[in-house]
């Protein structure tokens, strides 16, 4: 096994892993001491990587399975595993809190995001700690939210999704608004507001309402790791325990190009 180092980033979330070369293969038991470092930590963070698409398609597999991601005018015509996450070919930063790809039976248990150009200042991208989130929420509170479920699809907002990925992706799947997570055991508050179409016996305005409600008062600075890019970074987020979002705070004639890789979880479900 290769011997690594973890130093907290934040009190609450996030891990520097140091001594691992991406680039270079992994072994089992160095994927299972990972996988245990990302259900403890929630957001790992290698520097200093130089990976070509092939490399990082195998590091990320240390994690899970890649998965297509369905926006796929985003995705690199070579590598259809890895999408861009790139303002110039017409995204937005996503600011909203939200995780990803909720809109699946079986969500990436993790994101991989791989710095490849960085602007100068801002373009950071910040994780929340929902395990921590959902302790910190009055009993009764959390008590609703363990017997609720949102219905989820693609986002509602976008123009620009492809018939064959609004076809292939956009059916309605249920999932719990309260999540154990199968590494670590605890649980943690799980939606994605604007995959959301509604929560069950809810209706849409009512249910985008509290969601909204909920984040405001669910995301402090005490359960927020931002990471500041530098070239070479990976940062690996896991999804079942998490909230992320974009910072668009940075000159748009500056490029910021991250490589995003997703893997397959196991459905999401309260134990
Ligand atoms: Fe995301």
């Amino acid at each position: 096994m290769a011997e690594f180092t973890v130093t907290r980033l934040h009190p609450s979330l996030g891990a520097e892993i140091s001594g691992i070369d991406l680039g270079r293969p992994i072994d089992r038991a160095t994927e299972t001491a990972l996988a245990a470092a990302l259900a403890e930590h929630l957001a790992l963070v290698f520097r200093d990587q130089s990976l070509t698409p092939q490399q990082y398609l195998a590091a990320a597999t240390a994690f899970g399975p890649p998965m297509r991601q369905h926006y796929s005018q985003h995705n690199m015509p070579d590598f259809p595993d890895i999408g861009l996450v790139w303002h110039r070919n017409g995204q937005r930063p996503a600011e909203r809190w939200h995780t990803d790809h909720t809109n699946r039976e079986r969500p990436p248990l993790a994101t991989v995001l791989h710095g490849i150009e960085i602007p100068s200042e801002g373009g950071a991208t910040s994780v929340a700690n929902m395990r921590a989130a959902y302790a910190a929420l009055p009993e009764a509170e959390r008590r609703q939210l363990r017997s609720r479920r949102t219905v989820n699809s693609l986002d509602s907002g976008k123009t620009d999704t492809r018939p064959e990925d609004r076809e292939k992706y956009g059916a309605p799947i249920l999932h719990p608004m309260v999540r154990t997570h199968p590494v670590h055991g605890t649980d943690a508050v799980y939606f994605h507001i604007t995959k959301t179409l509604y929560i069950e016996g809810m209706d849409p305005e009512a249910s985008r309402a509290y969601l909204s409600d909920l984040l405001g008062r669910m995301i402090r600075p005490e359960i927020v790791y931002t990471h500041r890019w530098r070239k070479g970074d990976v940062l690996v987020i896991d999804n079942r325990a998490t909230m992320h979002r974009a910072h668009g705070d940075y000159d748009p004639r500056e490029s910021r190009i991250l490589w995003r890789i997703i893997v397959e979880g196991d459905r999401p479900m309260l134990m």
